[in-house]
């Protein structure tokens, strides 16, 4: 009989959108609550005092645990090209982004980079994001290597781009979708590792690579796929120009069969009412991803107008164009954004799009995101007063749960992570027992 172990703290998770049926009925709490783990997933939760005695603890007191957070759009290759200063979108990508991401062709390089980018994930307290690798499948092989070996639920694929850049950058149209096929049979369904189809964007695909990513997810159903769309005005005009029959950005993506439930756009800035309908139709997800944003001078994402459209959105750091690995600090900068657009983002709100709205636009709401028995267990506990700013302003907070949800995602970051469980292990922190 396999052996079961428990976490026990504050469990917070989600059952519906608090934007849908309001904050009282989206969330569930156990103030001094147990879950209990068995061959990686969550067996049951409920109040402490009803764990039988002798099952190993790990007892985190005060603190909140909830669901591991999730990352709907992240670059791993640019863990070095985080903050670089001085330049947007296009120029950006030439003159840090292209550079940099040469150096994958190195197997060993892209292993080693991998190994940090986890690291750096589950400090943050993230369990599942979806990754851009780079062109080299070799970057491909090393980020699903290391997300086996630690079983974390990973989503990533190998970027396709045959036009518009460096040469040690290209491959093309046939060589990406025959690489991309070989990844997908060895990768996809492997474990728990799940394959993005990946081309970057349309400034960097010919015609004839867009074909052939449309062709690798009508042959292999169940992949995802993610590029970027309508992130800055220069990019908007190069691609009108490269694709002058095109109706709209989105409807290039839509011509070749890109659009989709399983179809990430990073971004989404810049959209037309048309191209907002379409998305909606299709069902595909916009990465809301606003320290990127902010950071490479995009613009101010309109969540209102993409929700009300009925586009599904999750919220994405878009490191290395994002500044944190942090999904805490990724939602405090999304509530800034909101707030310059006149909307707001409450807590509540937050946290479901950290945990469950993000598991949900990945149509991975069964098992991962809340706490639901059945689930795996992948879990991040949390820790409100984790520097003495916090400590000291949640002095002022008397036990109102939004208001502390608040505090910590407005001050908290990887300080605030006290530990991370991926499928029952933890693999981040002390236990405390
Ligand atoms: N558009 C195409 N590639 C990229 C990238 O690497 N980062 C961002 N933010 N936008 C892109
Ligand atoms: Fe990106």
């Amino acid at each position: 009989m396999a052996s079961k172990t428990a976490i026990c703290g504050r469990l917070l998770d989600f059952t519906a959108d608090p934007a849908e049926v309001g904050a009282d009925a989206s969330y569930r709490y156990i103030p001094n609550g147990a879950i209990v783990i068995e061959d990686g997933k969550i067996a049951s939760i409920g109040p402490a005092t009803d764990l039988p005695a002798g099952m190993p603890v790990d007892d985190y007191g005060q603190a909140l645990i909830m669901p591991g957070l999730i990352d709907t759009h992240i670059h791993y290759p640019q863990t070095r090209v985080i903050a670089s200063y001085g330049a947007q979108l296009l120029e950006w990508l030439d003159k840090y982004t292209f550079v940099e991401e040469q150096k994958f062709a190195d197997p060993d390089h892209a292993a080693s980079v991998a190994r940090f980018f986890f690291d750096e994930l589950l400090r943050n307290g993230t369990t599942t994001a979806a990754v851009y690798c780079t062109v080299h499948p070799e970057s491909v092989e090393a980020f699903f290597t290391e997300s086996d070996r630690l079983n974390t639920l990973m989503i990533a694929g190998k970027v396709m781009m045959d036009r518009n850049a460096p040469e040690a950058l290209t491959d093309t149209a046939a060589q990406s979708a025959a690489d991309s096929a070989d990844l997908i049979a060895k990768w996809h369904g492997r474990g728990r590792q799940n394959y993005a189809v990946t081309p970057r964007f349309a400034v960097t695909s010919s015609e004839a690579q867009l074909e052939a990513a449309g062709a690798l997810l009508r042959d292999n159903p169940g992949v995802y796929m993610q590029t970027h769309l309508a992130e800055n005005h220069a990019e908007i005009a190069a691609v009108r120009e490269q694709f002058p029959w095109s109706r709209s950005y989105t409807d290039i993506y839509d011509r070749f069969g890109l659009l989709g439930p399983r179809a990430i756009f990073g971004h989404g800035i810049h959209l037309s009412d048309e191209e907002i309908a379409r998305l909606s139709e299709t069902n595909s997800t916009v990465a809301f991803c606003p320290t990127s944003n902010l950071f490479i001078g995009s613009g101010l994402f309109d969540m209102a107008r993409l929700r009300n459209g009925g586009v599904k959105v999750g919220l994405a750091t878009d490191v290395g164009g994002g500044t944190s690995f942090s999904m805490l600090r990724t939602a405090a900068e999304a509530y800034k954004v909101l707030q310059l657009n006149n909307q707001n983002l409450p807590a509540l709100q937050a946290f479901h799009m950290m945990t469950r709205g993000n598991a949900g636009v990945l149509g991975l709401a069964d098992r991962i995101g809340t706490l639901e028995p059945g689930s795996d267990a992948d879990i991040t506990v949390l820790n409100a007063s984790a520097t003495p700013a916090m400590a000291h302003r949640m002095e002022t907070v008397d036990g109102d749960l939004e208001e502390e949800l608040f505090v910590l995602m407005t001050l908290g970051d990887d300080r605030s992570t006290v530990a991370t469980y991926v499928a029952g292990e933890r693999l981040y922190g002390a236990g405390k027992t």
